[in-house]
């Protein structure tokens, strides 16, 4: 049997992380042979929250979960772990200037980075889910200097997953015969799901979709979404956002596997300067993962629509990143 590997939470008591820690403690992270030991860090408010799933997680008596510790002490949650799943943050909320948004999780993000580089473990691999996540993840990683930058990465997954569920409905083709299908840019509203190199059964998806619906409505649809499911559900994005966290880690530390030509998932990872994104941003390309490391596809042609859609992305990620300087939230 394996040693557990330690899988910390942060918003543990808060819907995505109740969504999240059952699939987990169920062996969803690395499959029915390895057992995971879970660390939940919350807030003062949120303990209680916490505790509660802690007591359910207990009654599901889940034979890969080896261990539950909760606690509102970063130093603690991150003690030791390989895998953080930051989720807890200050999103944004109506009428709130980008500058107090950032104050708010740089207050956060940054000193999870610090005790993340103080604590875990040499192999430690970071997901940021809560947002603004790029960027959070961004701060987190300039606060753990120890720590390689490319273990800090933000998620589009839900994006990208949601970019190939609407495409697969568009075009009347099951979600397995879609690939090629990227989320570049930032996890908002100027994300750019790019169908330019997608394929459905291996024929241009742009074939497949009126072009126009793929450059203009689907866009929108897509960047959008998490807008629709508050309207329809009366509630946010929760169990798929909670899926989404979990495929981008395993993807990330099983790899994305043998796959045909093309296939290919999205996540925000941070830049060294590929297809014209500044070096250092945490931005969304195209990627595939293996020997638990992300590489982004290379040698796609961006035509001057991909271009312009990517670039408005990043110009996002750089002002933000412009801004979290500015009010000293980097070290
Ligand atoms: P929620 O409000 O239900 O839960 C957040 C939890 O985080 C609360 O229990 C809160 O007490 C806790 N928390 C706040 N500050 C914390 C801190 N410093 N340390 C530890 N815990 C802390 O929110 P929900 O629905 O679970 O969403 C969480 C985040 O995920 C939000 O920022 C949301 O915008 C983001 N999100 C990101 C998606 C993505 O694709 N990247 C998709 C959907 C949501």
């Amino acid at each position: 049997t394996h040693a557990p590997i330690t899988v910390t939470l942060t918003g543990a008591g808060g819907q995505i992380g109740y969504a999240a820690l059952f699939r987990i403690a169920a062996g969803d992270l690395f499959g029915p042979d390895q057992p995971v030991s879970l660390r939940l860090l919350e807030i003062p408010q949120g303990m209680r929250a916490a505790e509660g799933a802690a007591l359910e997680l207990a009654d599901c008596a889940f034979p890969t979960l080896a261990g539950v510790d909760i606690t509102d002490d970063a130093n603690v949650a991150f003690d030791g772990t390989n895998v953080a799943l930051l989720i807890g943050s200050r999103p944004r909320t109506a009428g709130m200037e980008r500058g107090d948004l950032l104050a708010a999780n740089g207050a956060i993000f940054g000193p999870q980075g610090s005790a993340i580089n103080a604590h875990a473990d040499d192999d430690v691999r970071v997901v940021v889910v809560g947002n603004p996540a790029n960027t959070n993840a961004l701060i987190a990683q300039q606060h753990a200097p120890d720590v390689p930058a490319e273990r800090f990465t933000a998620l589009t997954r839900l994006d990208h997953n949601r970019a190939v569920g609407l495409l697969a409905a568009e075009a009347g083709a099951p979600v397995a015969d879609i690939a090629g299908v990227t989320i570049w840019g930032n996890h908002s509203a100027t994300q750019y799901p790019d169908l330019s190199h997608a394929t459905v059964r291996g024929d241009a998806a742009l074939a497949a979709v009126d072009p126009a619906w793929a450059r203009g409505a689907y866009i929108e649809r897509v960047a959008q979404r998490g807008a629709e499911i508050i309207e329809v559900r009366g509630g946010s994005s929760v169990a798929s956002a909670a899926n989404a966290a979990i495929e981008h880690t395993r993807d990330w530390v099983l790899g994305t596997g043998p796959r045909a030509a093309g296939r290919w998932t999205s996540a925000a990872i941070v830049s060294r300067g590929e297809y014209g994104v500044p070096e250092g941003l945490i931005s969304s390309f195209p990627v595939t993962s293996s020997d638990g490391a992300w590489s982004i596809v290379d040698g796609l042609e961006i035509d001057e629509f991909s271009r312009e859609r990517i670039d408005a992305s990043v110009a996002e990620l750089s002002a933000e990143r412009d801004a979290v300087r500015e009010l000293g939230l980097m070290p």
